[in-house]
């Protein structure tokens, strides 16, 4: 099979540009740097790593961040202040909570106190809400950002059948909402497999479009996936490696080598998936500082 490899990084490299020359013109015409605020509660490894990352990003593109971390032991009450303070500065256009939250916090409170207007993650029931029924809003960064992955590969979605491996909040429901809406990069025929899913081969082997987030290796093998086609890889998996300094190699949930043989176009990891979740945070950001600037922010 001739296999493409997606490269997210370099995809994600060109639209960072991209925001980064949108940034530098918002400023000159407007004053108006955009602006993201991060909170992190806890010292979680994998979740220190992204908001590191994200923060990174960021900065290359020109944007303010301001970066909240907080001890494990935050109650909800100083949780939801922090969200409250970065809801009222006007500096910050973006609001994102890393999820998951310690046990002791009501992870739904803490969503639904950021302000619509600044939920650059998507991930508010108003903007949630907005996305089912075709409103504006912000689209959550992960599925947008796999979105324009099959976009800019010119992978075509309409009519075909596309298997989302996953149902959770963050990537399950919405990927499976883009790709079933009549838009770009979306009507296709969707099906969502989960952990009550029986024989879930039977169901990623009829996959035209194959987006696997189900958050464990090897969730999907060679095997299991149809003759050509496109396999979009969500999983960030932590494998101990004693020949790596960090003590750790990253997978996604795909067997990769088994699955390249048999895909058309698969995405790697890391550097698929991964960069493009960033970026569309980025994007997201710019617009919320474009709409402030507007007065409809
Ligand atoms: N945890 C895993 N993915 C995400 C994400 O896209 N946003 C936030 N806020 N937390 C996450």
């Amino acid at each position: 099979m001739n296999t493409t490899i997606l490269d997210g990084k370099k995809l994600a490299a060109d639209m960072r540009a991209d925001i980064a020359s949108q940034v530098a013109q918002l400023k000159a015409e407007h004053g108006v740097t955009p602006g993201l605020g991060v909170i992190l509660i806890g010292v979680d490894p994998a979740s220190t790593s992204y908001v590191t990352a994200k923060e990174k990003a960021c900065e290359e593109a020109g944007m303010y961040s301001q970066d909240l971390r907080v001890p494990a032991n935050t109650t909800q009450e100083e949780a939801l202040a922090l969200v409250q303070g970065m809801n009222a500065d006007p500096r910050i256009h973006g609001i994102l909570v890393q999820l998951p939250l310690p046990k002791h916090i009501d992870e739904s409170a803490v969503i639904n106190a950021i302000a619509p207007e600044k939920d650059v993650d998507g991930f508010t029931p108003v903007n949630v809400g907005r996305m089912m029924i075709g409103q504006t809003c912000y689209l959550p960064c992960t599925p947008h950002g796999i979105i324009q992955m099959l976009l800019k590969a010119g992978v075509q979605t309409s009519g075909k059948h596309a298997v989302v491996v996953g149902r959770s909040n963050i990537v399950g429901k919405p990927v499976a909402h883009l790709l079933m809406r009549k838009a770009e990069g979306g009507n296709a025929t969707v099906t969502v497999c989960h952990t009550g899913t029986r024989d879930l081969a039977a169901f990623t082997r009829e996959a035209d479009i194959l987006v696997v987030a189900a958050g464990r290796p090897d969730t999907v093998t060679g095997g299991m996936i149809k003759p050509g086609a496109v396999v979009i890889d969500v999983g960030v998996n932590r494998i101990p490696d004693a020949t790596k300094k960090c003590g750790f190699r990253l997978a996604g949930d795909v067997d990769f080598e088994s699955a390249k043989e048999v895909a058309s176009l698969i995405t790697p990891v890391p550097g698929g998936v991964g960069p493009m979740t960033i970026t569309m945070l980025l994007y997201n950001t710019l617009e919320s500082a474009r709409r402030a600037c507007k007065g409809d922010g």
